[in-house]
């Protein structure tokens, strides 16, 4: 396991990732958050961008930040693997599991108040079983993840907002008690959020 910090600087344990891949994305935002968001692989312009969510899903997910009252410099945002799937495929179980350990070091180092799993691929690997998003999101659990215990929160992945609208509320819902769970952006945000009126 080669990774500097919280960035896995090189890895070849997925023979195909390798060959999709132009780069390894790794997640972004402070180490000392108190959430962390996961998705569940890179697509296209975070491959090229090397930052996870700044295509249109990275869009739906700072409009909910900030309407939360956060911003992308609160939060830390990750994902289940780290390299872009071939066609934007779901990554496969042996994918997943190849990745897990640089995730589980992620999460341990930054010990964060809540993990927020974006869709139905993190919120399954990280709670061990199948989920129903749609029904799940806004939840709350207790999930083991490597050597401790978080507190996980399920949401709808932002993408899906995009082809139904009905989950756009959903998903701002989510974010907003993702905000209050963790408290994350308490230390005078409020106060420079005053300023915008
Ligand atoms: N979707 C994800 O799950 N992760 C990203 O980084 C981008 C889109």
């Amino acid at each position: 396991m080669s990774m500097d910090g919280l960035n896995v600087t090189a890895c070849e344990r997925c023979p195909e990732l390798c060959e999709s891949r132009s780069r390894i994305v790794n997640g972004v935002g402070p180490d000392d958050t108190a959430l962390v968001f996961v998705g569940e692989a890179p697509g296209a312009n975070e491959d090229e961008e090397g930052e996870p969510f700044v295509g249109r899903s990275g869009t739906v997910l700072d409009d909910a930040l900030r309407d939360a009252g956060l911003s992308r410099a609160d939060v830390r945002i990750t994902n289940c693997v780290r390299c872009r799937p071939p066609e934007n495929r779901d990554p496969t179980t042996e994918e997943l599991s190849n990745c897990r350990g640089y995730l589980e070091t992620e999460l341990d180092r930054l010990d964060p108040e809540l993990v927020v799993t974006l869709g139905k691929v993190p919120s399954e690997h990280l709670l061990g079983r199948s989920v129903a998003v749609t029904s799940e999101a806004g939840d709350v659990y207790d999930a083991r993840i490597g050597d401790r215990s978080y507190r996980l929160l399920v949401s709808v992945h932002p993408a899906a907002t995009l082809y139904d609208r009905s989950q756009a509320e959903t998903f701002v819902d989510t974010v907003a008690r993702a905000a209050e769970l963790s408290g994350a952006g308490e230390s005078g945000e409020g106060q420079s959020r005053l300023g915008e009126f």
